[in-house]
């Protein structure tokens, strides 16, 4: 049976990495590519659909960019993105067990991906750079208040002690042997193409137990009424960018 995010999930990321109008890469993004030079290695662990990848592949020519995922679906949507790109490549593999030597990277990245801080740390440099991006308490509280009784904690991962979530995100990566050199949280709108677009994310994920956009639409036409923008149906965003670097 294939690991990681099915067929159906990478088609709706797709989908909604293309249409929704989103801020929250925008800092993360740019974090990233202060610190890549002409000869980085990188590697973005879960990369999904290549997004983040496909935006720092032209910056720099000479830098070396992996993306690796456990999902097949998720790997044939990656390199169909990047394909025009000599400077990456795109791995089915486990971010849990990397397929690299000791010290491969300069910079190990990973968002909203299943990772194993050791071996993000194993696989860098020494003083080689780590990030990550991950979802703070106040994401999705939209969804959250809509569909209150149905929620699937799990698919969420968020953290769970809300009044001192941040020493919870900080620990493995500490413990580790990385240190920290900022953490940051960030709250921000995404904004969803209507009530389609909300359908989008809640399958995508998926967050909500026994979706349906038929017997569900009612509940999504409230939300969206209420949350409702010019600019779109507005989301909150709420999530944490830690920075690090090998010992
Ligand atoms: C929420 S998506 C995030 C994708 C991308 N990083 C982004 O920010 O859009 C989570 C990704 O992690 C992948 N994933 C889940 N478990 C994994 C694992 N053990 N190793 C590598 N990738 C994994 C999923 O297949 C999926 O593509």
């Amino acid at each position: 049976m294939d690991r990681g995010d099915t067929e159906k999930q990478a088609r709706i990321r797709d989908r909604l990495t293309s249409r929704t109008t989103s801020s929250t890469e925008d800092i993360y993004f740019s974090i990233i590519k202060a610190k890549i030079r002409p000869v980085t290695t990188l590697l973005d662990i879960g990369c999904g659909t290549g997004h983040i990848i496909v935006q720092l592949a032209p910056l720099q020519q000479r830098t070396f960019l992996c993306g690796l995922d456990i999902s097949p679906a998720m790997v044939r949507i990656a390199r169909v993105r990047t394909k025009e790109y000599g400077n990456v490549s795109i791995l089915e593999a486990d971010g849990l067990n990397l397929p690299f030597a000791d010290g491969s990277f300069d910079i190990v990245a990973t968002r909203l991906a299943e990772f194993a801080p050791a071996e993000a740390y194993r696989v860098l440099r020494p003083c080689g750079l780590f990030f990550e991006c991950g979802l703070g308490p106040e994401s999705d509280k939209e969804i959250r208040e809509f569909f209150s009784n149905r929620i699937i904690e799990e698919n969420f991962c968020l953290p769970k002690h809300p009044n001192r979530w941040h020493d919870e995100i900080a620990a493995p990566v500490e413990q580790t042997g990385f240190a920290i050199d900022e953490a940051t949280d960030h709250k921000q709108y995404d904004y969803y193409d209507g009530i389609d677009g909300v359908m989008d994310l809640i399958e995508m994920v998926p967050l909500v137990e026994n979706f349906d956009r038929d017997i569900d639409r009612p509940i999504v036409e409230k939300l969206v009424e209420k949350y409702n923008t010019p600019r779109g149906v507005r989301i909150t965003w709420h999530y944490y960018i830690i920075q690090a670097h090998r010992t």
